[in-house]
């Protein structure tokens, strides 16, 4: 049986033009890029044409990249980066963020918040929206940072970023936005005029293992690391040249394709979204309806157990995912789903599918039989008629 992959959110598989660079970078740029010799110069310049190719694709200058290990990794640098230099000059320097951020930016800023920061947390609509009127509210003059996502990776909400960043700017806080569910997707999050963005290669078809920090040129930030030697000085360790230079293909093959890949996208949303209606009975999309990305839907299936779901549909070959798995593996219920609503019930009988540029129609449409025979037959075991 063919698999059928709709779990692009959580990660993509790599593109045979990276698998291509990553082989090429291992035979050719060995070298450690800040030796002075032949070897270092080679890796370095592959490190470069790599930076330039993320700059592209986000369409900013490369000297406002910094590569890190992950998109993990550049939220939490965003946030502690913004702390370290700003909390020198404001007694009680406060950070607003989003309720339903990634749990990187949640868990760092309930960090801080413990060790007594001024830490605002702002509540999404229930389409998963973070309203103006909302962070306006939360804004004063000691803010130092406001930390909102572009595209919500459970739901697919689109924020307003332009406008939340406007205002922020206002009263001189710098603006963050996790954009790595946005990167290729959505109009490059540049044009808003963050201060900072996060982004990650695997979600791309790009490596595991390695992300970027967009840091504006002339603003106030601290290293991550101290006294680094790596990236201008801001980042330390010796570079993950396969992991870079295959996020510089990944972000090349996304810039060139881009216009065809979100047509794509968005045809293959739209033919399971009409082929789950023509097939099956009970569900409730919670996604929203407008400004939500291509790539993802959460769908909740009333009274049966996404858990459950999730083994039949891996059994019938498709792969999807829900809530977000504890160290045991056992799925806990999410706390964006919470967050927008959700009581814990409900929550727990939502799924993600999530979609990349490669799938075909053919595949979505044989995808949603699937699902609908695991949904029905679960409905009748449910009812004790299976
Ligand atoms: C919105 C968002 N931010 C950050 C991350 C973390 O990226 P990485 O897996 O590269 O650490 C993810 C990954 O799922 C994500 O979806």
């Amino acid at each position: 049986m063919n698999r059928i992959y709709l779990d692009h959110a959580a990660t993509t598989p790599l593109h045979s033009s990276v698998i291509e660079a990553i082989n090429r970078s291992i035979r050719e740029a060995w070298g450690n890029p800040s030796s002075l010799h032949f070897e270092g110069r080679t890796a370095r310049k592959y490190r470069e044409q790599a930076r330039e190719q993320v700059a592209a694709l986000l369409q900013c200058s490369p000297e406002e990249i910094y590569f890190t290990s992950s998109g993990s990794e550049s939220d939490q640098w965003a946030i502690q980066g913004t702390i370290s230099i700003v909390q020198k000059e404001k007694k009680q320097p406060r950070i607003i963020v989003g309720e339903i951020e990634h749990s990187a930016v949640r868990n760092i800023c309930k960090k801080f918040q413990s060790w007594g920061f001024d830490v605002q947390w702002l509540k999404p609509d229930k389409w998963g929206r973070y309203q103006v009127d909302g962070l306006a509210q939360l804004l004063n003059s000691d803010t130092i940072l406001v930390s909102l996502m572009y595209c919500n990776n459970e739901i697919g909400t689109i924020q307003e970023i332009e406008k939340l960043c406007e205002l922020s700017h206002r009263v001189g806080a710098l603006f963050h936005t996790d954009a790595v569910q946005a990167l290729g997707k959505l109009p490059s999050p540049i044009l808003y005029k963050p201060d900072l963005v996060s982004i990650s290669a695997h979600k791309i078809n790009g490596p595991k293992g390695v992300g970027a920090l967009y840091i504006r040129s002339g603003i106030k930030f601290s290293p991550w690391i101290a006294e680094a030697s790596q990236e201008k000085g801001m980042h330390a360790g010796t570079e993950a040249m396969p992991a870079i230079v295959g996020f510089g293909a990944a972000c090349e093959l996304w810039n060139t394709h881009q216009n065809e890949f979100q047509n794509h996208l968005r045809n293959i949303k739209s033919v399971f979204l009409k082929e789950l209606q023509k097939n099956c009975e009970d569900y409730e999309i919670i996604s929203p309806n407008e400004n939500c990305s291509d790539t993802i839907v959460n769908i909740r299936f009333p009274e049966l157990e996404a858990e459950a779901l999730l083994l039949g549909f891996d059994l019938a070959g498709v792969a999807a995912s829900a809530g977000s798995a504890c160290a045991s593996g056992a799925l806990k219920p999410s706390p964006v789903l919470l967050s927008i609503g959700l009581s814990e019930k409900e929550a727990n009988e939502c799924i993600r599918f999530s979609f990349g540029p490669f799938l075909t129609e053919e595949e979505i449409i044989q995808a949603v039989q699937r699902i609908t025979q695991i949904v029905n037959k679960q409905r009748k075991i449910q009812k004790g008629i299976g």
